[in-house]
């Protein structure tokens, strides 16, 4: 069989793990030849492709980012996209594709399926783990791994300057990195998307605890929002696709608390630092499972399913699970959260 791959969406550490073991599993296991597409589905609409053997995939497990390069792109969305790609598994000769991304990705795969009937198979990552169905996406762990060391950082040097540090995290629907680094790191007080927040409580809360402590951090979710009717007209800067603007709830949530408490108040925005670099362990690992998940479907004739963690196991989700829904942090991780 010739199967094709490509990686849609942000980048993550991990998803070179999941590219070398589709191959490796495709090559060894199956007797498939493997077809990659540079950047995510622009590859497939223009016709991008590369052969990848064993050779071109050897060293990449510990590797960051994607060595097929990846984009925002989704056929359905792009003047005579989907005739583009008929036309590319047509020449490539396809007998299936895996595509590796967030809900857009995995959706724009769903429509490719239907609309040319070739057999996909999706494999989910973002470092904001609210993809439905699947206990983690590839990437989270790193990304965790990455905040919560710059939670750590930041306490030494809050604590030297008795100021309260606001670190903003990405996380633009869920405050899965901002609730889960946040705890790992200590973090006072953590805002997320699910639970939009009142800052006049937040400044309650900070000069309550100065008052035996000098230092407080607070994490923040770029995607976090105040809570409706508060009279507090801060709130994060939304752009023209309505995506909150990297920074701005940190800044605001950053100037209020110095307002509100005369603390001295600093603020460190993480950013992309959390999609770079190598990947954890657990993200190799679940890339690797992933990919040899992914890999033994479509040889088996699946699909329309994405491979999915369900709590020690490997299963396989229908796309229609995920579509359009984010999975947002639970209440009870919420209320642990905040609850020290
Ligand atoms: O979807 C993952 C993510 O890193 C979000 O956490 C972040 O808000 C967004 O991508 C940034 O998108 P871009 O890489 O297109 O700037």
């Amino acid at each position: 069989m010739r199967i094709g791959i490509l990686t849609g969406g942000g980048d993550c550490p991990g998803l070179n793990a999941a590219i070398r073991a589709v191959v490796k599993r495709g090559t060894s296991e199956h007797g498939c030849s493997i077809v990659g597409f540079r950047n995510g589905w622009q590859g497939v609409i223009d016709g991008d492709a590369r052969p990848l053997t064993r050779d071109d995939v050897s060293g990449i497990l510990v590797v960051g980012g994607t060595m097929l390069g990846t984009a925002r792109c989704h056929p359905h969305k792009v003047e005579g996209g989907m005739e583009a790609v008929r036309d590319t598994v047509l020449n490539e000769k396809l007998d299936g594709l895996i595509c590796i991304g967030g809900d857009g990705t995995l959706k724009a795969a769903g429509k490719v399926s239907a609309a040319t009937g070739i057999p996909v198979i999706g494999i989910p990552k973002t470092i904001d783990n609210d993809v439905v169905g699947t206990d983690a996406a590839i990437g989270f762990d790193t990304a965790v791994t990455v905040a919560t060391e710059a939670i750590d950082r930041l306490h030494s040097t809050a604590e030297s300057h008795n100021r309260v540090m606001v670190v903003e995290l990405m996380g633009r629907h869920s405050g899965w990195i901002a609730v889960t680094s946040g705890m790992a790191g200590g973090a006072d007080i953590i805002l997320a998307p699910e639970e939009p927040f009142d800052i006049e409580v937040i400044a309650k809360k900070i000069k309550h605890r100065h008052r035996y402590k000098n230092f407080s951090i607070v994490a923040v979710a770029e995607g976090a929002i105040p809570a409706e009717g508060s009279n507090w007209t801060g709130g994060p800067t939304i752009d023209g696709k309505g995506n909150p603007i990297a920074g701005s709830i940190g800044h605001e949530v950053t100037k209020a608390i110095e307002e509100l408490t005369g603390f001295p108040t600093r603020l460190t925005v993480l950013g992309y630092t959390q999609r770079g670099g190598i990947p954890t362990a657990a993200d190799r690992l679940l890339g690797t499972r992933f990919g040899i998940a992914a890999i033994d479907a479509i040889v088996a004739g699946e699909t329309g399913k994405f491979t999915a963690l369900r709590g020690e196991k490997i299963v396989l989700e229908d796309f229609s699970v995920m579509s359009g829904k984010t999975k947002w942090v639970p209440k009870e991780l919420l209320e642990a959260a905040w609850g020290l």
